[in-house]
């Protein structure tokens, strides 16, 4: 018999059960029933919740290795990294405006540090080291604290060593709930993850040069939450906002809900007016909300399908369990739109900003990374494959901190110019900030917001912000074999 979890609590709840804004969910975050026992169990989606007294969120992130299993009998259990005893976790949700005391432990025997992806914080929460803080070393720990200013889905990730410690699993989620959002019957949290594993359960080579140097390394086991083809269980005849993640290191995903009309009414967390589910490749690190209505009836199901592949390829199942709700025709609900500043398009200069091959694959020499000093092996490549304006992390003057790719006039609006000089795609990322997405030579662009845009090969893409949050941001491709090998720099906001 399959291991069950509880049918979703709804988000109030949610609310209730924690006697706080928080649940750090097994029960109400991932909704997971796994076909596969060992997958997920009752309790262990995440750490025991954070406490919140009041305005604040507490939470305590303890990287190290956990031995989980993810392949079926035989296999034995892989050892992932994670930041709470069970993968995906923790997921932390939080109402938009409480403030957020996360800290990190770490329990590696390497350094690392919390980046926040998406959420336009304040720099020195930003969590990359050298740039932003100095790496936290084995045995140590660093707090965090920021009040997110946008509702949305967010997530977290390391930001050294980051294709082999997310390959393994270390992420976490992190939900900001809009105070004036539209009542849902479940809100699930669906994570998009392959893993390099053989056939025991042992982790394999997570980057390739063959791989990293074109589309990427991909892995050899598709999961959602960790569980291979789950059946979710959501309420019958529910309306049901299921917050889609990808964050594999390599997949591009295309997704579907099979059997239900389905419909984006976020993308990277913010609002958009709802549009049908029906063509929104996703990068990795890249998510969109979405609003489907649950089968009418007590047994019946719904596909999660990957359809960019020339196979459709199923990921999970949706099955409607329990009474039906007294819900009456569907129709997409908009979310209250956030508030992010609006960039003045009439002032803006145009940045280019060019992502390439390197001409010559570059290598450094060990002792070159080593006598750097703002980085080290673990942060850097010794190879590179890519550039941002030919200019490859971590090149670029090797006695100081690279400069930065530009810097901005902190108060102004900017439009970058995302130039993809290659034949595969990248989705770009900002830090500390949200795009507004404007415009493509090569199709029609959706206006929406975004913290990553997927370029298409040889595309031109315009996105535009105005540059309100000083400090030094990365910006990179989330591709992140690209990014480990030079696809990678910084702008400087001041
Ligand atoms: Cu998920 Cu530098 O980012
Ligand atoms: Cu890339």
């Amino acid at each position: 018999m399959p291991h069950r979890l509880a049918v979703p609590l709804s988000r109030r709840a949610l609310l209730r059960a924690g006697g706080a804004a928080v649940a750090a969910t097994a029960l109400g975050g991932t909704g997971l029933a796994a076909p596969d026992a060992g997958a997920l169990k009752p309790g262990l989606a995440g750490p025991a919740p954070v406490s919140s007294a009041g305005d604040l969120v507490e939470v305590e992130l303890v990287a190290r290795q956990r031995m989980q299993r993810i392949l079926p009998k035989p296999a034995e259990p892989s050892p992932l990294i994670t930041y709470a005893d069970q993968f995906p976790g923790p997921i932390i949700r939080m109402r938009k405006g409480q403030r957020l005391r996360a800290t990190l432990v770490n329990e590696l025997d390497e350094h690392t540090s919390v980046h926040w992806h998406g959420i336009r914080l304040p720099n020195l929460e930003d969590g990359v080291p050298y740039l932003t803080q100095p790496p936290t070393k084995p045995g140590e720990r660093h707090v965090y604290e920021f009040t997110p200013p946008d509702a949305g889905s967010f997530f977290f990730h390391p930001h050294c060593n980051t294709v082999e410690l997310l390959g393994r699993g270390l992420a976490g989620v992190l939900i900001v709930e809009e105070p004036d959002a539209p009542e849902f019957d479940a809100d699930l949290v669906c994570l998009i993850k392959d893993w390099h594993l053989d056939k025991t359960g042992k982790f394999g080579a997570f980057l390739t040069d063959r791989g990293a140097s074109r589309a990427g390394t991909f892995g050899s086991v598709s999961t959602i939450n960790g569980a291979i083809d789950p059946v979710i269980e959501v309420p019958t005849n529910g309306d049901i906002r299921a917050r889609l993640y990808n964050i594999d290191n390599t997949r591009v995903v295309d997704l579907r809900v099979e059997g239900a009309e389905a419909w984006i009414i976020a993308v990277d967390g913010n609002p958009l007016p709802p549009r049908p589910l029906d063509g929104w490749p996703m990068g990795p690190a890249m998510r969109i909300d979405v609003l489907f209505r649950a089968p009418a009836k007590a047994g019946q199901t719904l596909r999660l399908t990957n359809v960019y592949s020339a196979e459709p390829r199923p990921l999970a199942t949706f099955r409607a369990v329990g009474p039906a709700r007294p819900n009456k025709r569907f129709k997409p609900r908009a979310l209250p739109a956030s508030a992010i500043p609006e960039p003045d398009l009439k002032d803006a200069p145009i940045i280019p900003m060019a992502f390439s091959a390197t001409a010559v694959a570059q290598s450094f020499a060990p002792d070159v990374l080593a006598g750097l000093p703002y980085a080290d092996a673990l942060c850097l490549s010794a190879k590179t494959f890519w550039a941002i304006n030919q200019q490859s992390w971590p090149e670029g003057g090797h006695e100081h901190l690279p400069p930065p790719l530009v810097t901005l006039e902190k108060g102004r609006s900017y439009i970058f110019e995302l130039a993809n000089l290659t034949p595969h795609l990248h989705p770009i990322h900002i830090h500390g900030y949200t795009f507004k997405v404007l415009s493509s030579d090569g199709r029609k662009v959706v206006p929406h917001h975004a913290d990553t845009v997927l370029l298409e090969p040889k595309e031109r893409l315009r996105v535009a912000i105005k540059a309100d949050n000083p400090g030094d941001w990365m910006f990179h491709c989330h591709i992140i074999e690209h990014q480990d090998t030079g696809m990678m720099g910084y702008i400087r906001v001041a």
